[in-house]
């Protein structure tokens, strides 16, 4: 592997056991960062890092439950201390349980909010100082990215009602943040992917759309999207990406 752009930078990415995140992991240790990556599923994380390893890339894997604020804030603070800065922060890890309201678990709401917002507040309210402070750096930037959803933009159908409220809210604190943090030169971006073949659509989540058949996106697509907004000039912000696939109407 040649170093490239993010040669020396310190990548933080959330969900990173499967689908978007992994392929967002490899993407960016590909472009020379080291990349510290986060999910509940440890043994799925190790596999990542021996990829990456064997890629010629750097990363290492930690063990974390977003939704819960003093893990998350422990495992941000011993890479910040370690690291000194968090050049790139990915808000990835979601969870996803559409159907009817009146039909609708009550705790699977709270788990999409604990997750899809709170794992996004917990994460970047940690970060935050850390990537100021990269930002400083000889980068002279810094990049907070969530992944949002075709969701986060409008409400696809009335089934994605809490997942749709979860990823709108992600954009209006998105804004805020970016309205802040931009005289500090870190650069908030949303990815709003439409349907992308992953576990979360494979199967793995109630009543997701379905990418088992025609053409979803792939993960990699996704990934090359959060690279390219990553990897701009510092005086260059992408802020948003809306991606679908072609054959995607809604
Ligand atoms: N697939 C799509 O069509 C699509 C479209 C638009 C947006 N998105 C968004 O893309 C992001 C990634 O989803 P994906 O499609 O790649 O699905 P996925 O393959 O199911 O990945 C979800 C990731 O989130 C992690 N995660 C879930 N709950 C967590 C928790 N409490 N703490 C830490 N990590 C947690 C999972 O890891 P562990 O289970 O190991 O913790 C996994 O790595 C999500 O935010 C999703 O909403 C997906």
């Amino acid at each position: 592997m040649t170093t490239s752009q993010l040669s020396g930078s310190i990548a933080v990415i959330s969900g990173a056991s499967s689908g978007i995140g992994w392929a967002t992991a490899r993407a960016l240790a590909g472009q020379g960062a080291t990349v510290l990556v986060l999910a509940r599923r440890t043994e799925r994380l190790k596999e990542l890092v021996d990829v990456i390893d064997a890629d010629g890339g750097q990363a290492r894997a930690y063990e974390v439950d977003v939704a819960d604020a003093d893990g998350t804030e422990r495992v941000i603070r011993a890479i910040g201390d370690e690291h000194g800065r968090i050049d790139v922060l990915v808000n990835n890890a979601g969870f996803l349980a559409n159907g009817p309201a009146l039909d609708a678990d009550l705790s699977d709401w709270h788990r999409m909010i604990d997750i899809n917002l709170g794992g996004v507040l917990n994460l970047t309210h940690a970060a935050l100082p850390y990537l100021v402070s990269a930002a400083e750096g000889s980068r002279g930037v810094a990049d907070i990215v969530s992944t949002s959803s075709v969701a986060g933009r409008r409400v696809p159908g009335s089934d994605s009602n809490v997942y749709a409220a979860t990823k709108h809210a992600v954009g209006a604190f998105s804004e805020a943040l970016r309205q802040e943090l931009s005289s500090k030169q870190v650069r908030v971006g949303l990815i709003e992917p439409g349907v992308v073949r992953t576990e979360m659509t494979t199967g793995g989540a109630k009543n997701a759309p379905d990418a088992t058949t025609g053409r979803p996106l792939d993960p990699d697509d996704v990934a090359r999207a959060v690279t390219y907004m990553v990897t701009q000039p510092a005086h260059a912000a992408v802020n948003e990406i809306l991606l679908r696939p072609t054959e995607q109407v809604i």
